[in-house]
């Protein structure tokens, strides 16, 4: 080692001499357990790059083998480096042979700092240098975070904040729990971080369907994706997404503040389980490697931002798919489509988009039309008076092509040769349309063929958006798995839909093979999200516009290309009621447009649950009423009471179209989700950590929904700040000192949605689809703030280019603010960015309204009594309109 990397340790080390004591302590402990004795790694030797101080390699030797699960891997290679400021990336794998990990073209990342691969010979001749040294560290001049290698028996390393000494991420070998830390096998990878009891809150890791939003102690969260109904709580579903966020409290001590973020993922598509036992978080994973990231926040947003840099931020979405949904999986024919949009246009209730289930296939074979019930005509007619209505449909694809010998589809990927093998062979699965074959979409020449369907379908009949479902991958059958095979039957089972069933149940076999000869045992986990890619790219390729692509399956990066929603959930008021926690994780997953079947999938709804369903639907950032087979019909209008609350809840929705939309622009060009924890906007609160069942638009709209049957008041958590409830702004307020829980009025027609002071809302007006929504003015809703300034934003686009906020494109921001100036008056000023997007007709605000302001203040020097007035209320009305409308140049001017 030379004298710059000398330094460059003993700097680190002097600067946090408090972890070097306190590990030379631990180290010298005698090793007292049982089973952790002497198991796991000792630090052969380590390398530090001098071009890049922020990075190390070692190389890490077993100390004691054991049989269980397999052999012993001898020698790791262990790299940690620094990106930037914003995470540190751990990655360990054997140091002698390449192992599985997710290639980039599965999901591109930014790199981390690049590490050479460095022989273990080349290792050998550092082998002297650090073995007596206790610890090393790593720290970077743009972060907070210090990585520490401690040199003890076995090793150990952790993730600490310079700024408040606390760690975040500690696998130093612990006298007082045996459990080792790390062990590495081909079949089983295990790790485990000690955690700060009752100090660290802990989101994410799913998909599960769950009770609790925070993650509760003794859980055992499988990530394996399977075909199993959402309504199974705590079972491993359709995605996998091995990333949590850790909120911490505060310490007792006072140096690590409420609120303080971080998140970590560990980058690895294979099956696992993590257990979380309330003091400690271990991984126990089936194959790959440990690839570990860090996110320093050291806010959720912040947290947010780094993690959907590394992985991509979520794609926009065009802007009508934020209207109304109707589905149902079971419409006879086209005749009953159109009675379905006819009725909602006779209710009143805004409908937007119409979907068709698998009913519209012959014998369910993608890319068909059933020529009795959905025949070409009849429903070319249907799309296109649709598309005359300013409405949309969509349809839905599965992944499995039916064998059926006359099958052009069929025989096209016969011909291209792209279905998944296993045993040299094409893999025979079963689903809807009876035997099928599965496009691998690794390989390149099935995202052609694929595209080339998608294209003559849409030729035929022209829809907007695909719903991809079933891609888990879902099969009827389960193959028997091949002798000896220890893909099929590995020696660890994770615990597959609650009770460790093999990892091939319902599913293609482990044994089958993709492109590349990359086994399903390690592509299983993100087949959904190369189907979602190749979807993407086809439909682009076909309407040249913003795609909406729905996909039930996921992983790590889909939010890059797709929508989702929850899956089979039951029409129960549990099922209502945790669809919450899942909306909020996807939104972590850096997936934000996501939703539940509003009144519930499987099973019957029943008036009520369908009512209570759509006051909350309607806040989901992804709308859409849909039903299972042989369930009663619920569709808005059926009930007078569904229909007439739906008016209402779909009303502020529609109201609130600009809003969502510029929360998807937030989402995309910074990964922070559109429904939000009450904790992203109030951190520093610990009372929101726990709460399950309310959530926030964006920053400032909080809603807090019935999930209980009969119920008429509902106990909400309301943080510090003055409340206004939206349905009546202007005589409706809670205000809560410093966090509180209210008991609130819940008639059964409407459901509680506030919007907080400090906030600036964009509304427009109601209408039955988005396109005569946004033909609509705009009203400001300017929520002064006691102790501050006011702000919001609006985001203008066409609502269909692909590019949302980019460089060169025509978009406009529209900034506002808006305070309460020393001479008691108020203003709300805006402030344009890019402005390049401007329609022919000019958007007016026609209507601004401030709300929060004490009586005796004045608006433009005009004075008013009435507090927490409307200005369009009673005698202000005229005096205090304020008419803006954008000009020529794109700037908002007053029009008086
Ligand atoms: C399973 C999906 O989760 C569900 O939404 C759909 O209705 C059925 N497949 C039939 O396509």
């Amino acid at each position: 080692m030379d004298s710059a990397t000398n330094t460059t340790l003993s700097l680190s080390l002097c600067l946090h001499c408090f972890f070097f004591f306190f590990l030379l302590a631990s180290a010298t402990k005698p090793d007292s357990s049982s089973e952790g004795v002497g198991y796991g790694y000792s630090i052969a030797s380590v390398r530090t790059d001098v071009s890049s101080p922020t990075s190390l390699s070692a190389i890490l030797e077993l100390i004691k083998p054991s049989s269980v699960y397999g052999p012993d891997i001898p020698l790791l290679s262990l790299t940690a480096s620094f990106k930037s400021g914003d995470w540190f990336r751990v990655r360990i794998t054997d140091a002698t042979k390449q192992r599985w990990e997710i290639p980039k073209q599965v999901i591109h990342r930014r790199s981390s700092s690049p590490h050479r691969s460095l022989s273990v010979q080349n290792l050998s001749s550092h082998h002297n240098q650090h073995r007596s040294q206790p610890q090393i560290s790593l720290i970077h001049p743009n972060s907070d975070l210090i990585f520490t290698l401690h040199n003890t028996t076995p090793f150990g390393f952790t993730i600490a904040r310079k700024s408040s000494s606390d760690i975040i991420f500690d696998t130093s070998p612990n006298p007082e729990n045996s459990s080792t830390f790390l062990v590495f096998k081909d079949q089983y990878l295990q790790l485990s971080s000690s955690l700060p009891k009752n100090g660290a809150s802990l989101y994410g890791l799913g998909e599960h369907t769950k009770s609790s939003f925070k993650i509760q102690p003794n859980q055992i969260l499988t990530l394996w994706n399977a075909d199993t109904a959402s309504s199974n709580l705590d079972q491993n579903l359709y995605g996998s997404h091995p990333f949590y966020m850790d909120v911490r409290s505060p310490s007792a001590d006072g140096r690590v503040k409420a609120g303080t973020t971080h998140g970590v993922l560990l980058l690895n598509s294979n099956g696992m389980d993590v257990i979380y036992d309330g003091d400690r978080i271990t991984y126990k994973v089936i194959g790959g490697i440990l690839d570990l990231y860090f996110f320093a926040g050291p806010t959720p947003e912040l947290v947010m931002e780094q993690y959907t840099k590394l992985i991509g931020r979520p794609v926009p979405m065009p802007y009508w798919s934020f209207g109304f949904h109707q589905c149902r999986y079971g419409y006879k024919n086209v005749g009953e489509l159109e009675y379905v949009v006819a009725n909602y246009a006779k209710a009143g209730i805004p409908l937007e988009v119409m979907w068709t289930d698998i009913d519209y296939m012959d014998g369910f074979k993608d890319f068909t039309l059933d020529p009795i019930n959905f025949p070409l005509d009849k429903m070319s007619k249907f799309v296109d008076a649709l598309h005359q209505n300013g409405q949309r449909y969509v349809l839905i694809l599965d992944p499995g092509i039916s064998t059926n010998k006359t099958y052009e589809t069929f025989i096209r990927g016969l011909r291209d040769d792209i279905y998944i093998k296993r045993s040299g062979v094409n893999y025979l699965g079963e689903v809807w349309p009876g035997q099928a074959y599965f496009p691998d979409f690794l390989n390149p020449l099935s995202q052609a063929f694929w595209g080339g369907e998608i294209k003559l379908f849409h030729d035929l009949l022209p829809f907007d958006g695909l719903w991809i479902d079933m891609s888990e991958l879902s099969n009827f059958i389960t193959s028997p798995p091949i002798p000896f095979s220890n893909l099929d039957s590995p020696p660890y089972k994770i615990n597959n839909t609650g009770v460790r069933r093999p990892i091939n149940n319902k599913t293609i076999p482990a044994t089958c093979l993709h492109y590349g000869n990359i086994t399903e045992y390690d592509a299983h986990n993100f087949y959904g999200l190369m189907e979602s890619k190749a979807t993407r790219k086809a439909l682009i390729d076909v309407i040249g516009r913003r795609p909406f692509i729905l996909s039930r399956s996921t992983f790590v990066s889909s939010g890059k290309y797709t929508a989702h929603w929850t899956g089979d959930i039951a029409s129960t008021w549990n099922d209502l009621a945790y669809s919450i926690p899942s909306i909020l994780n996807f939104g972590i997953f850096g997936i934000p447009m996501v939703g539940a079947d509003i009144c519930g999938f499987g099973g019957n709804t029943t008036e009520e649950l369908c009512r209570r369903w759509i006051q909350l639907g309607a806040f989901y950032p992804f709308a859409r009423d849909h039903s299972s087979l042989d369930t009663t019909h619920q569709e808005l209008y059926i009930w007078p009471s569904v229909a007439a609350s739906a008016r209402k809840v779909l009303g502020l929705r529609y109201r609130l179209l600009p809003y969502f939309y510029t929360l998807m622009y937030e989402a995309h060009v910074s990964g922070v989700p559109i429904v939000r924890p009450l904790f992203f906007s109030f951190p520093e609160d610990v009372a929101t950590y726990k709460i399950n069942y309310q959530f926030l638009l964006g920053k400032g709209v909080m809603v807090s929904p019935v999930v209980t049957q009969g119920a008429t008041t509902i106990e909400a958590y309301f943080p510090a700040g003055s409340w206004f409830n939206l349905f009546n702004v202007s005589n409706s307020l809670v205000t809560s000192e410093t966090g509180q829980n209210v008991t609130l009025d819940a008639p059964p027609d409407l459901i509680n949605v506030h919007v907080r002071e400090g906030n600036i809302l964009a509304m427009q007006g109601e209408a039955n689809t988005t396109s005569a929504a946004r033909n609509t003015p705009f009203e400001l809703l300017v929520v002064i703030s006691s102790s501050g300034n006011s702000s919001g934003q609006v985001y203008l686009d066409d609502g269909e280019s692909l590019e949302m906020g980019g460089g060169n494109g025509d978009w406009t921001l529209v900034r506002f603010n808006g305070a309460l100036s020393n001479n008691n008056s108020v203003f709300v000023a805006s402030e344009v960015a890019n402005g390049k997007y401007a329609r022919g007709q000019g958007w007016i605000i026609n209507k601004v309204t401030f709300l929060g302001i004490s009586s005796g203040s004045s608006l433009n020097g005009r004075s008013w009594k009435n507090r927490d007035l409307s200005i369009l209320k009673g005698t202000n009305t005229q005096k205090a309109t304020v008419k803006r409308q954008f000009d020529s140049s794109n700037q908002f001017i007053i029009i008086e």
